[in-house]
């Protein structure tokens, strides 16, 4: 089939080169001369593991191909994919202005039969307002159906997500369109769930709603395991064991962050809020996550008392592990707040600095992982990357000034820390 991406964010780019991996010919339209330019050499945007050899290797084999135009990508297409964003505006509403745009731009280049499918995260009704827009701009003779196949990828694992998912979602009434969506998404062997668009839109909010939500219910078992003396690991290890509320995103912490879940909890917060509908559960959601954060200063203030002219060391500023992603991550609050208290920040990560440094002005970056623990009065684990895990801790306890750490990941073993002499704090242990 040939099918067309508008928008090379992670959504587009990722399920673009899947799909070309696939045998599929694939278009990707982009609104940005240089990124596009940049993208047809093989250089992506994003730090993705795997991305850009899956990028290369399918512009190499002539099925992956950028541009800015729409013709001849969209008459060629029998599907057109919607993946551009929908970032928060202040209300906490999703700004539709580009996907409204494109599907537009879409609509005056169609011609034959084509499906239009949106990927990107929309409140519900959007689509129907899509669909007219479609039917309003198309030329004479052309046919459009029209679906929603919301994208569940993580960050980190974007591919394997992609090609492996729990389930494919496919939001169409239309018998035409369900047969070629199906036939498109045939190799990859997951059940696939077809509805109509409005609880296709609905089943993404809900689903990153309730990941989120188990995270803030996470941090608050360990909170309270905290004020009781228990280990909140074993305590949510032990509830995770029933299967019928599982093990995954169960793991307390400095707080979720990312692209999807604060924005997509806010938007469900308010499309509820629009009829009428007060989803206070959510609300709680969002002040535990914000109060997990917190925490991390509060426990900094515990160990160190006056933060003034304090020396404090931040392995990792990116949202999660494998991804340079800034976007909402808690760290960007978490060393807001300790600067705010008077102490001097050194912070590292692996990939995400470049995108830190505009965010966080006044803090001193540094190349070496060691180096943020030169003369620290504390230490903060912030991003469980992989290589903080095997930090050689004698020589961080050379190099720092008081042994404090604060583990906002727990990726250490307290009794490790302790028997090196460290006073150390994780989150709910
Ligand atoms: C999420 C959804 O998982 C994905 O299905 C959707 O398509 C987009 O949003 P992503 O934002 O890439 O993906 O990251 P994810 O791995 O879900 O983590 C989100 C945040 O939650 C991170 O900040 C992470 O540190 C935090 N988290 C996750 C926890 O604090 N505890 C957990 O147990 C799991």
């Amino acid at each position: 089939m040939t099918i067309t991406f508008v928008g090379h964010g992670y959504v587009g780019l990722v399920t673009a080169a899947v799909f070309a991996d696939f045998g599929n010919k694939v278009y990707v339209i982009g609104h940005t001369k240089e990124k596009v330019d940049n993208l047809k050499k093989g250089i992506i945007p994003i730090f993705e593991p795997g991305l850009e050899e899956l990028v290369k290797k399918n512009i190499k084999a002539k099925r992956l191909e950028f541009t800015m135009d729409y013709a001849p990508a969209i008459p060629e297409s029998d599907v057109v994919f919607i993946a551009v964003g929908t970032p928060p505006i202040k209300t906490g509403d999703a700004d539709l202005s580009a996907v409204l745009g494109v599907a537009e731009q879409i609509g005056r280049n169609l011609s034959g039969y084509t499906v239009v499918a949106t990927k990107s995260t929309v409140p519900i009704g959007t689509n129907k307002k899509v669909q007219l827009i479609l039917e309003e701009t198309k030329p004479e003779g052309a046919e459009v159906s029209y679906a929603s196949i919301p994208e569940f990828l993580r960050e980190g694992s974007a591919i394997s997500d992609t090609v492996n998912p729990d389930r494919v979602v496919i939001g169409s009434e239309d018998p035409r369109a369900q047969k070629i969506l199906i036939k498109l998404h045939e190799p990859i062997k997951a059940p696939v769930l077809i509805t109509n668009f409005e609880t296709a839109e609905l089943i993404k909010y809900a689903a990153n709603s309730f990941l989120a939500l188990k995270i803030s219910y996470a941090n608050s078992i360990a909170r309270l395991s905290e004020l009781l003396g228990a280990n909140a690991l074993k305590v949510l290890e032990g509830i995770g064991m029933d299967r019928r509320i599982g093990n995954q995103f169960l793991y307390p912490g400095a707080g979720y962050g990312g692209s999807c879940f604060p924005k997509d909890v806010k938007a469900l917060i308010s499309i509820a809020k629009d009829h009428n509908y007060s989803f206070s559960l959510l609300e709680e959601v969002e002040n535990v996550n914000h109060q997990a954060r917190r925490d991390i200063v509060i426990k900094a203030r515990g160990m160190l008392g006056d933060l003034r002219g304090k020396k404090i060391g931040v392995l990792g500023l990116a949202f999660k592990p494998n991804t340079d992603d800034m976007r909402d991550a808690p760290s960007i609050d978490v060393i807001t707040w300790l600067k705010n208290d008077g102490s001097k920040i050194t912070a590292f990560d692996p990939v995400a600095m470049g995108n830190a440094t505009a965010l966080m002005p006044g803090i001193n970056f540094v190349t070496d992982m060691y180096k943020v623990a030169e003369d620290a009065d504390l230490l903060i684990v912030l991003t469980e990357w992989n290589e903080f895990k095997e930090l050689d801790l004698k020589r961080i306890k050379k190099l720092m000034r008081n042994l404090n750490i604060i583990d906002g990941r727990n990726i250490y073993e307290p009794k490790t820390l302790r028997d090196l002499g460290f006073n150390y704090v994780g989150v709910g242990r």
